[in-house]
């Protein structure tokens, strides 16, 4: 848009009030909503330079006119003219042209500057130069003497910049959460978890209790103990690509703090609210869902944990699915599901009328397997698993399918 890379056009502007200065950069789109307050500052130092450059410059008026469409043709790189070079980020920056910026500003001043990078209120493009800028002088990413006075400028870097750093401050993280809160930038707060957790940084509950107020896109970065402190209102929020990432002891410890956090809710909702937690569930919390007009689909069913899945009898996968069974039919090149196949007596399987094969041949085993089926009928003790054979049985699958 012509209006945003435009010079200001200072002799129009007479002698604006700080307000009405503010808004009308607002309204040109110079100025985000957002930086309104930082701005604030700097507008006040801006204002009267306005009305001192808009005196002295009022003159060159058409030649910055004629400038511009050449300076935003031309890609090659300008040297700096003389005694434009930035000594300081100041005002004055704001009324340089971007190839200006280009040619005169360099990453080592605005690294050191960075407060006054925030305090003044320049534009998009302006600051996108700037971000270039350091994004040249620091290639191997920001070190911490710059995130930790990074303030706003946070709002403009990209998570794939955030990972390059070393993040260890907790008060660094803390005053980057502040300025992120509203802004749309959950996956930046994720990658900043994520390089501060994975540094072996600690959360503490205020770092929680402001990390709740963003979209749980840094759930799959926090440690399984670090989950446990997540608030519960946070499951709430969590969409089922949030959990993509994580490990299956992540999730353990997200299944079991959703279950405490959907207690409000019953039936078929809370089935819907719980399916993207499932990876996490154990079998014994699978079995609860045996005993309720429940049906997993065979995506979710996949998503689950062999550990989980594997002791399951036939007859509890059979209810675990319902309508949903004839779908196993499609997984069965998933090893787990190979896996769990090779454990259940092929007559079991031959009994879900889906053409299940590679179970434990009829007549292999009686006695382990018909001390399973009792077993299954009364009170659930199905952690061991089946017997030492089967397992056997299993590995040898395994080993077959990995070599
Ligand atoms: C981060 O720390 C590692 C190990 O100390 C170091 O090699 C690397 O240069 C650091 N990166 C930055 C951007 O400071
Ligand atoms: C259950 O609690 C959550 C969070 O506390 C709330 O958002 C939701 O509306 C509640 N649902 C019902 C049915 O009460
Ligand atoms: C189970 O769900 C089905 C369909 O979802 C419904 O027709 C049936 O009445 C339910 N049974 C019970 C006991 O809730």
């Amino acid at each position: 848009m012509a209006l945003q890379t435009a010079p200001p056009r200072l002799g129009s502007w007479g002698t604006p009030a700080h307000g009405s200065l503010l808004l009308l950069l607002l309204c040109l789109g110079w100025v985000l909503p957002s930086r309104a307050q930082a701005a604030d500052v700097g507008l006040a130092l801006l204002s009267s330079s306005v009305q001192r450059t808009s005196r002295d410059l009022s003159w060159q008026q058409p030649e910055l006119t004629v400038l511009l469409p050449r300076a935003r043709r031309g890609t090659e790189k300008k040297a700096c003219p003389p005694g434009r070079e930035a000594q300081v980020v100041d005002e004055n920056l704001f009324f340089y042209e971007e190839w200006e910026l280009e040619a005169c500003v360099d990453g080592a001043l605005l690294a050191t500057q960075m407060r006054q990078v925030n305090l003044i209120p320049f534009t998009y493009q302006q600051l996108h130069i700037f971000k270039r800028k350091l994004d040249e002088f620091y290639p191997q990413g920001y070190p911490q003497s710059l995130i930790e006075r990074l303030s706003y400028f946070f709002l403009y870097v990209t998570p794939e910049d955030i990972h390059k750093w070393n993040v260890t401050s907790l008060d660094t993280v803390k005053s980057l959460l502040k300025v992120s809160q509203g802004r749309g930038v959950d996956a930046q707060v994720a990658a900043l978890i994520a390089r501060y957790v994975g540094g072996g940084g600690q959360l503490d509950k205020a770092a929680l209790d402001t990390l709740a107020t963003f979209r749980p896109a840094y759930l799959c970065f926090l440690r399984p103990e670090q989950l446990d402190s997540v608030q519960l209102s946070v499951l709430w929020m969590t969409t089922p690509q949030d959990l993509d990432a994580c490990s299956p002891p992540q999730m353990a410890v997200l299944y079991h703090k959703a279950h405490m956090a959907f207690q409000n809710v019953s039936g078929s909702e809370y089935f819907t609210r719980i399916k993207p937690f499932l990876g996490g569930a154990s079998t014994e919390d699978l079995r609860v869902f045996t005993s309720q007009n429940i049906s997993i689909d065979a995506a979710a069913f996949k998503k689950l944990t062999t550990e989980a899945v594997l002791s399951l009898t036939v007859a509890e996968v059979q209810k675990l699915l319902g309508p949903n069974l004839v779908g196993l039919k499609a997984e069965t090149g998933n090893m787990f599901l190979r896996d769990w196949i090779s454990r259940q007596s092929q007559e079991d399987l031959d009994r879900l009328g889906l053409g299940l094969v590679g179970g434990v041949p009829n007549g292999y085993l009686v006695l382990d397997l018909r001390g399973r089926e009792a077993s299954s009928g009364g009170p659930h003790r199905l952690g061991q698993g089946p017997g030492p054979v089967l397992t056997v049985t299993a590995s040898l699958l395994l080993v077959s399918v990995l070599s």
